[in-house]
């Protein structure tokens, strides 16, 4: 066989994400906490309960494990709903726990990467129209504003906004997320004010913590072609690529706003990321379909054959991180990948998703491209927003009942890359022997120092 150690730049970062509902529980003065609570909203009609009780002081066991396994960075976020329970009003008590987690993080050596938004608004917020409302831009910088000053001696890694594209068509154009709105228009709204609200916080953030590193995380889905070569399937792939995919990281490198045959200048938008944040988890197919407007034309699949997760949520496409990783060097950034895993209770595909993954990063580094970090998604299983707890991302399992983890074998695989800063053909073989080949074919790829045995 071909033995192959694909190393790391020092300094490289591996941790892990999470986002604060997902895993803190008790979260009931926000919109997904009302909207679980409706009938119909949440698949198998789930709640995230406790989740994975962060907010009874979980996170420590939690922390202790990724810094035992290797991480050595931990991307969370802060729960807004806490923070500001009503407008304007500030709940210290809130803040200081946070203080107590980001202190945990630091003592157990995990560098935090903290996230303002991922997703939920305050009731008070939701009930004003959230990303709709006249004082949405002025609301989320007022709320950086008492955040940075209370947490900057801890944290100088901040995200604003996660995917603002993802939460813009699952709750404004689609009806997955709260409000659920169902109107195209109203994504393209909620996503500028994104863009507004992400700049304001940024100028914010610096003025206060001018050596801070500030980013969006932005999900870069793949698109292609259901058949290759059929003209109207390769327009709407491109189209819903453009859309999806571009209008923010374009907007924020120069302040223009497209979408949809519109186009805008956003004053102050332009220069205001400091890193590029990727979420990555799979190519989607696209087929023409005259009856779907609201998806722009589009019906997606995943093609015959593909290597699945169980819930038929992922393709396992390892390309299409190659290709978003191509993609995002344009914007002469460092890039974090922020998010990338896949659902997998049993631990069956984790293993060769993740080695196919971490090659097509360590891909990238070698020919140049500025990538400094990866964040597996997730921890350990959370809850998963619309699909409830019928998707299980974590490295960890958790037992919704008794609180128990459960060590997955893709925690020492990953363990093994953090601590040796590399992926080994020979973890590999341990691991995914079934990915082997294709990662590490025997004839050897080339340029690489490759020992045969
Ligand atoms: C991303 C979200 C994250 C999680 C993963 C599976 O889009 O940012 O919260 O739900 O998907």
């Amino acid at each position: 066989m071909v033995r192959a150690t694909l190393s790391f730049p020092s300094g490289f970062l591996w941790g892990a994400a999470t986002a604060a509902h997902q895993v803190e529980g008790d979260n009931t003065n926000n919109d997904w906490w009302a909207w679980e609570q409706e009938p119909g909203r949440i698949l198998a009609g789930h709640r995230s309960g406790k989740a994975c009780d962060w907010w009874g002081g979980r996170w420590a066991e939690d922390f202790d494990r990724a810094a035992e396994t290797g991480q050595n960075t931990h991307r969370l976020s802060l729960e807004w709903s806490r923070i500001e329970p009503s407008p304007a009003v500030w709940d210290d008590s809130a803040l200081d726990a946070y203080r107590q987690m980001l202190r945990g993080a630091l003592d157990s050596g995990l560098l935090p990467m903290v996230t303002l938004h991922h997703f939920t608004h305050p009731l008070w917020l939701a009930e004003k129209g959230a990303w709709h409302s006249d004082d949405i831009v002025a609301s989320f910088e007022r709320y950086t504003r008492k955040v940075v000053t209370a947490l900057q001696d801890l944290v100088g890694f901040w995200v604003t906004i996660n995917e603002p594209n993802v939460l813009a068509y699952g709750a404004y154009a689609g009806h997955d997320f709260p409000p659920g709105a169902g109107s195209m228009p109203k994504a393209v709204r909620a996503l500028r004010n994104m863009a507004l609200a992400h700049a304001a916080s940024y100028r914010a953030i610096h003025e206060l913590q001018p050596g801070a590193l500030v980013g969006i995380a932005h999900h870069i889905r793949g698109f292609a072609p259901a058949k290759p070569g059929n003209l109207l399937d390769e327009q709407v792939a491109r189209l819903r690529s453009r859309v999806f995919n571009e209008t923010i990281p374009r907007v924020l490198t120069d302040g223009k706003f497209s979408m949809l045959g519109r186009s805008e200048r956003l004053s102050g938008v332009a220069g205001t990321h400091d890193f590029f944040g990727l979420n990555y988890y799979t190519v989607e197919r696209c087929s023409f379909d005259l009856t779907r407007p609201g998806q722009l034309f589009t019906r997606g699949s995943f093609p015959a054959g593909a290597d699945l997760s169980p819930t038929g949520f992922i393709a396992n496409e390892p390309d299409g991180l190659a290709r978003a990783l191509a993609w995002a060097r344009r914007f002469g950034l460092p890039i974090y990948v922020t998010e990338n895993g896949v659902e997998d209770p049993e631990d069956r595909l984790r293993p060769r998703y993740l080695a196919a993954h971490l090659r097509q990063v360590w891909k990238a580094v070698n020919v140049g491209n500025p990538v400094r970090g990866y964040y597996h998604w997730s921890l350990v299983d959370n809850f998963e927003w619309e699909r409830g707890w019928t998707q299980r991302f974590g490295l960890w399992g958790l037992d919704t009942e008794t609180q128990a983890r459960l060590r997955r074998p893709s925690v020492d695989f990953y363990a093994e890359v953090c601590r040796a800063n590399a992926l080994s053909s020979e973890m590999v073989a341990r691991y995914a022997p079934e990915a082997l080949e294709s990662l590490f074919p025997s004839h050897g790829p080339e340029g690489l120092d490759i020992e045969r045995g």
